[in-house]
């Protein structure tokens, strides 16, 4: 699938078939997080991966909103080292930038996947935080939840163009 479409068709998805991606896969997912853009190209992240279903029930059951974590069979939580950026705003800015090229690549490979956020939220990151025992320097900014995809989306036009200004508002 070529980039543009990729883009264009990208949908969330929150229904899995229950088998888990492959190592090769992973990886492939993992070198597109890694080549995000990043301010002052800090590259901040790390990615924590988990598969065991144990560890993906207790993430899916700390958080509201990440209940197709166990099914999916994968979560890759991207996290941000405040030691190598000590701006939250870009530490975020940066991993969120990973977390997008994980989920392009996600949907360009046939797989699905969807973003759960974390931080800013502290309550989701505390709890993530000690579930994954996180050194303190490290913010968890997003969960990806990825799997073989067990839903089909339509892709939306979200083109608006009262959106757009030329030159000043
Ligand atoms: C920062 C952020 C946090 C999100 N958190 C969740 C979440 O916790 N659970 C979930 O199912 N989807 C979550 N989403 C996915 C959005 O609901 C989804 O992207 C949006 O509804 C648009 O749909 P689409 O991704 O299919 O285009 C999140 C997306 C972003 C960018």
């Amino acid at each position: 699938m070529n980039v543009i479409d990729a883009i264009l068709t990208r949908r969330s998805i929150r229904r899995f078939t229950g088998q888990v991606i492959s190592d090769e896969q992973l990886e492939l997912l993992l070198k597109a997080g890694f080549q995000a853009p990043s301010a002052h190209n800090l590259q901040p992240w790390h990615f924590i991966i988990v598969k065991e279903k144990e560890n993906l029930e207790k993430i899916s059951s700390s958080h509201p909103y990440a209940k197709m974590l166990p099914q999916a069979g994968c979560g890759i939580i991207v996290c941000g080292d405040v030691k190598k950026e000590p701006n939250e705003g870009f530490l975020a800015e940066d991993c969120a930038a990973a977390i997008q090229n994980i989920l392009l690549a996600a949907h360009g490979t046939g797989l699905g996947a969807v973003w759960c956020g974390l931080y800013p939220n502290t309550d989701r990151t505390t709890v993530i935080s000690s579930i994954l025992k996180l050194p303190e320097n490290i913010i968890p900014v997003g969960l990806i939840a990825v799997g073989y995809p067990n839903e089909e989306k339509t892709a939306q036009d979200r083109y608006d163009s009262t959106r757009i200004h030329y030159e000043t508002w």
